[in-house]
């Protein structure tokens, strides 16, 4: 059954800055996120503490949480891949952190220069020390739909991993179609893997949009009850270590869909369509959101 309310994780100040060629003045990364608090967001992966000589575009993440104004209600996260990361964050008072992993072992050594293995025991040391902290604790799976360097991946190992961070103590899981090759065929066999052990409620799905499959992914996610999809304002995005992925799906499409269909999100569409518009004309980009693109006129 359908839920009744979505909870939109907008990644697009993380997810969608990181891989743009230039790097973003902070007056543009501090108004973006201003203009997705005034438009509804409540969870908003504000930056990552990632080694900054792999992804320079997030370098000054301390600079962005420490001069983001907080607004009521909204939580301000970060992608921390490992300790280091997860130092970096806390001192700043980011809300809530994500650690990552992938399904397959090429993406794995490409994204953070190790094994599957090898990153779940560099993740372990970061989930402890967040339980510690009572910092909650998000995990995502890379490539599980596909990867760029090996094509197919076994749901199995999804469903393996997914296992591996609850049990480390995330709270959520996000399914991550790095690559956007997920169909609703392939998506709905791995969910319903997924959801033979775990609730709909601990997972989210994190779709990008390159083969123009992502909402009917999510839709096929909110037939089994999963409440909680990452977007991307204006669809901006793309991962650093997949050649050609495009952005996360726009989060004003998701939400189109999703009012359409009398789901609530607290989202104030023509706000955010403003948020999406503002980004585009602060990074001289086309906008690649259809709903901003449609009320355009
Ligand atoms: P490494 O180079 O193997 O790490 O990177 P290391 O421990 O050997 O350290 C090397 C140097 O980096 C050291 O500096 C460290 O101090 C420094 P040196 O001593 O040589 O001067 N360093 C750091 N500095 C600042 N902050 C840190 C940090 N860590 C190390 N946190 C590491 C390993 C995992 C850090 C690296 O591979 C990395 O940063 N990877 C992240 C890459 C990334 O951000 N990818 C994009 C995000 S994932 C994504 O987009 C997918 C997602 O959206 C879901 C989906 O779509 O599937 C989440
Ligand atoms: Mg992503």
């Amino acid at each position: 059954t359908l839920p009744s309310r979505v909870t939109l994780v907008e990644v697009g100040p993380r997810d969608g800055l990181q891989n743009r060629p230039e790097q973003i003045p902070l007056a543009a990364r501090l108004r973006l996120l201003d203009d997705l608090a005034a438009a509804g967001l409540t969870v908003i992966e504000t930056g990552s503490f990632v080694n900054p000589q792999w992804v320079p575009q997030m370098a000054d993440s301390e600079a962005v949480f420490r001069q983001v104004r907080r607004a009521p209600g909204v939580r301000y996260t970060a992608l921390t891949p490992n300790l280091k990361g997860f130092e970096r964050a806390m001192a700043v008072a980011a809300d809530e952190i994500a650690i990552m992993t992938a399904a397959s072992e090429s993406f794995s050594q490409k994204n953070t220069n190790c094994s599957i293995e090898q990153s779940l025991e560099r993740l372990a040391p970061v989930a402890a020390a967040a339980s510690e902290t009572g910092v909650p604790l998000r995990g995502y799976i890379s490539c599980a739909l596909g990867c760029p360097y090996e094509g197919e991946v076994d749901p199995h190992a999804v469903h393996a991993l997914t296992r591996a961070l609850f049990d480390m103590g995330c709270y959520e899981v996000s399914i991550g179609d790095t690559i956007g090759t997920g169909t609703a065929g392939s998506m709905a066999r791995l969910l319903d893997l997924i959801l033979s052990e775990f609730p709909a409620h601990k997972l989210a799905v994190h779709c990008h949009d390159t083969y123009g499959q992502a909402l009917a992914n999510i839709l096929v996610a909110l037939q089994r009850g999963i409440a909680t999809v990452d977007a991307s304002v204006a669809g901006l995005g793309g991962c650093p270590y997949a050649a050609g992925a495009a952005g996360n799906v726009a989060t004003e499409d998701v939400v189109y869909m999703l009012h359409g269909m009398g789901i609530e999100t607290g989202i104030n569409l023509p706000r955010l369509v403003d948020a999406a518009r503002h980004v585009c004309a602060a990074l001289d980009i086309p906008c690649a959101s259809h709903v901003a693109n449609a009320l355009k006129a």
